[in-house]
């Protein structure tokens, strides 16, 4: 097979497993195929860059640090959308034909993404204006790309949070409090819901399944005559208040966050239960930090299918992991869709079997 230079680029917010993955593009492309690889700076922005923004890798990425390394050594970004490019002076400019020209000018064959819905959806977009061959590898904590059980990340920051949670109960049950832990997800409750059965919480809120303070007041009552001093509640941050407002915090740099459902939900219970509430907002911690087993497994997966894909010409897709096999799908299949929590779905069921408040659905 003829030779090929590919380029590979990390976008959207980091996670672990994602150098986990760069290493199987790697290993798979220059061992298995005798390729070129290059990695491309800090998402799209590497082939906008002039000079170019890149690194030729060779197999020194191959040693089994990049295992354990959290982050992506590439570096990303989760802004600045090519099409619609944030400029100094506030206005938004069309970039895209800089991305176009930059892969060209790097002489790339085709090029792997890894990264979430939103940045897989831009990125398919330009590849697109430019005739690039594009496979994504899925990644992101919140789980919420369509068509993968699992993306890189999502095990990892369940664990952080399962772990959040052990350590929160000793100091719960100390101090007869009631601990309120706020974890990520953007719109989705995927984090949230897991550790929340795994760490044994007693009310879990996501954004999927409405609740009402009498509902989590009803519970923690519940707990209290049943003899516990304590309890504990896990929010998802995409969660809103009753009124159904959602509640954000402005960045530097001006962008919203998700941000204070927990605190909220803490001074509306101040008025309703006699036990003192704690807010712990577990935050990018999340995302930081070694990767767990199953992310370096999958992220391995995922990199040595991404580049089969390529030599097989099988382009325009994303490998994904479905019932313990990685497969692909199309690339156009994925976009828009946002794979959310099942309110009727095992977990959902297993939460509430476990008499754990999580709304107000039926189960
Ligand atoms: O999408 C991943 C994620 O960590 C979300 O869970 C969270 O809402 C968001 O990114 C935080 O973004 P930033 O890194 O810009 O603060």
């Amino acid at each position: 097979m003829a030779e090929k230079r590919i380029g590979i680029l990390t976008s959207g917010g980091d996670c672990a497993g994602l150098n986990a993955a760069l290493r199987a593009v790697v290993h798979r492309a220059i061992r298995g195929y005798g390729w070129r690889v290059f990695g491309i700076r800090d998402g799209s922005m590497g082939l906008m860059n002039r000079p170019l923004d890149y690194v030729e890798f060779d197999l020194s990425v191959v040693s089994g640090e990049m295992l354990r390394l959290g982050g992506t050594i590439l570096g990303t970004i989760n802004k600045g959308d090519p099409f619609a490019y944030p400029m100094p002076d506030g206005t938004k400019k069309d970039r895209s034909s800089e991305f176009v020209e930059g892969y060209q000018e790097l002489g790339l064959d085709a090029l792997i993404v890894i990264g979430g819905d939103g940045s897989m959806r831009i990125l398919n977009k330009l590849c697109k204006l430019g005739n690039v061959p594009m496979v994504g590898i899925p990644k992101t904590i919140d789980n919420d790309v369509a068509h993968t059980d699992y993306a890189i990340g999502y095990v990892t920051a369940l664990s952080v949070a399962t772990e959040a949670i052990d350590r929160l109960a000793p100091t719960a049950a100390s101090h007869h409090r009631v601990m309120i832990l706020e974890v990520m997800g953007r719109d989705v409750g995927h984090i949230a819901l897991s550790s929340g059965i795994g760490g044994g919480a007693d009310v879990i809120l996501i954004p999927e399944i409405p609740y009402s303070l009498e509902g989590i007041v009803a519970k923690i009552d519940d707990v209290r005559s049943e003899g516990r001093n304590h309890a504990l509640v896990v929010v998802a941050e995409g969660c809103k208040t009753e009124s159904g407002k959602s509640l954000t915090q402005l960045q530097t740099g001006g962008e919203a966050r998700y941000g204070g459902i927990g605190q909220y939900l803490a001074d509306k219970l101040g008025g309703l239960i006699e036990a003192e509430t704690r807010v712990t907002v577990l935050g990018h911690v999340q995302r930081g930090g070694t990767p767990g087993m199953r992310d370096r497994l999958i992220a391995s997966a995922f990199g040595v299918h991404a580049v089969d894909l390529i030599a097989q010409g099988k382009v325009d897709r994303m490998v994904a992991w479905q019932h313990g096999q990685v497969v692909d799908v199309p690339l156009a299949e994925i976009a828009g869709i946002t794979r959310g929590v099942d309110p009727y779905g095992t977990l959902a069921h297993t939460a509430r079997g476990l008499g754990i408040y999580i709304g107000e659905s039926k189960a």
